[in-house]
């Protein structure tokens, strides 16, 4: 099977059933998306398919043949980082980071729809994605640095 990932094909061979999560990690060495709760409730494992924010753990792996996965590791563009990834690090949001890059591709997700959200359109966008460090407040700041 042939993975479209961060604009680079990969031919890989999952198992039956296998999660996207899976063989992002475990066949391909992408490990920015992480395993949390392993049943799409916490977006730990959050990656973009064709543009929108889906959980990787409970995405068959065969379902996103064809279709242009975007993973952490692929929003750095010439050494650059996303304005995202940059805005995070100037609030410092960051804990301990477990949920980090599901955050930050859900947020690239809500500003790639809409790139002036309220805040409470970055509240709906984002309560898929659980922190339990709780920085939810620095996380909001983040994305209104983001969006400007
Ligand atoms: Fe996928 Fe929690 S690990 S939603």
């Amino acid at each position: 099977m042939e993975l479209l990932i961060n604009n680079k094909k990969h031919t890989v061979e999952p198992y039956k059933d296998e999660s996207l999560l899976s063989v992002l990690r475990n066949h391909l060495d992408l490990t920015g998306s992480k395993y949390g709760c392993g049943e799409g409730m916490c977006g730990a494992c959050t990656v973009l398919v064709n543009g929108a924010a889906v959980r990787s753990c409970v995405t068959k792996a065969e379902n996103a043949a064809g279709k242009n996965i975007t993973t952490i590791e692929g929003l750095e563009k010439n050494g650059r980082l996303h304005a995202v990834q940059q805005a995070f690090l100037n609030v410092d949001v960051f804990q301990c980071a477990y949920c980090a890059s599901g955050m930050i591709m859900s947020a690239v997700s809500l500003l790639e729809k809409n790139p002036k959200p309220s805040d409470e359109e970055i509240i709906r966008s984002m309560q898929g994605n659980i922190c339990r460090c709780g920085t939810y407040p620095r996380i909001i700041k983040a994305i209104q640095q983001a969006s400007t």
